[in-house]
């Protein structure tokens, strides 16, 4: 994964809702090949907002076959980016951008002939759309149904752009709104999409045992009850794939286990590789994690979000052993080829090799 940035013009910023903007990015022909994207992946933009630079991930919410590159930001309360660009950002801007990265993504086939159930929530619908583009397009045999979750039918982002799917694709596409803040005529469409809710949906919409791949994406207490329930009525893990934007609080026994791994790193000696460049410290526990440490050297290791979500921070042990106060962001795949996320990440042996462009 490159960790640099590069200056993308801003093409258009289009609103989306009264929330949310899309953001078109122009992209020259000279870094086409690196901002190729896979669907559903995200990428990492950086920002100097009030001499404070701050950098955040937005998913892709087009498709590749779309040639285009455009993210969704949604403004969050106190949010600096989102507010920024939901406000000041125009057309003719250069953004800071990271290439798209990612592994909430999927390999879709022509030949197949799949069902998919993909569940969304607000902005969650980023990448899901990306997804449930790609796969229309290029699985003509699959099924796809979208739950989609929202406070009130004026909080839908890209509302027409699926109605316009559903009718293009009428014999593969369903679609469900689920509204909080609104009453429709059928109950079940009525509320949040919590435990209650997905339960009823499973016995009324979905039969997850004729279900190939579930995609989820949305806010944390939507996510874990949408997951739960699945697991809960026997759904594979290797079913479900799930993108989260942020993290749940850790709870003090968390806490202390992490300050616990700490610990024990401190003085073990780590190398990393970036850009074709080795280096070798000696961890200071103080600074946290193996990310801190080497942005301490003033190398420029890529990161984001640095609790554990956005995997931007990805590098691969080569040798040693290292540990992970929390992992959000690697799919399991990931962890077994050796994956880690620095910002998470403690040495727990003396020679610990890291390499950021493996
Ligand atoms: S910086 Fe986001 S997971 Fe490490």
């Amino acid at each position: 994964m490159s960790s640099t940035f590069y200056p993308l013009h801003v093409a258009e910023v289009r609103r989306e809702t009264d929330e949310a903007v899309s953001v078109l990015f122009d992209v020259p022909q000279d870094l086409a090949s690196k901002f190729k994207f896979k669907p559903g992946q995200h990428l990492t933009i950086r920002q100097n907002i009030d001499n404070n630079e701050v950098r955040r991930n937005y998913s892709v919410c087009v498709s590749p076959h779309e040639n285009a590159l455009r993210i969704a930001i949604k403004q969050i309360p106190q949010g600096a980016f989102s507010t920024w660009a939901n406000t000041v950002l125009t057309a003719g801007s250069t953004l800071d951008v990271m290439p798209p990265h990612g592994s909430f993504t999927w390999n879709f086939e022509a030949s197949a002939k799949r069902r998919y159930v993909l569940f969304a929530g607000g902005s969650g619908i980023t990448p899901i759309l990306s997804l449930l583009k790609t796969g229309l397009a290029e699985e003509p045999e699959s099924q796809f149904i979208l739950l989609y979750g929202n406070r009130g039918s004026n909080s839908i982002m890209f509302l027409e752009e699926i109605a316009g799917l559903k009718n293009r694709y009428i014999g593969n596409f369903q679609v469900y709104h689920f509204l909080e803040d609104e009453e429709g005529e059928v109950d079940l469409f009525n509320g949040r999409l919590d435990k209650e809710k997905t339960l009823s949906v499973l016995e009324s919409i979905v039969d997850p045992s004729e279900v190939d791949k579930f995609f989820i994406c949305g806010p944390g207490p939507m996510m874990n009850a949408v997951e739960e329930t699945l697991t809960a009525g026997n759904v594979p893990k290797n079913h479900i794939m799930v993108e989260r934007f942020t993290t749940d609080t850790l709870s003090p026994k968390q806490l202390d286990a992490a300050r616990d791994l700490q610990k024990q790193a401190a003085g073990k000696t780590v190398q990393v590789s970036l850009e074709g460049r080795k280096r070798s410290f000696v961890f200071d526990a103080d600074k946290g994690s193996i990310l801190e440490n080497v942005g301490a050297l003033g190398l420029p290791a890529p990161y984001a979000c640095k609790a554990g979500v956005c995997a931007t921070c990805r590098a691969k042990v080569i040798s040693g052993k290292v540990e992970m106060k929390a992992n959000y962001g690697l799919s399991e795949e990931e962890v077994e080829q050796g994956y880690v996320l620095t910002c998470q990440a403690v040495p727990m042996s003396d020679d610990v090799e890291l390499d950021y462009d493996a």
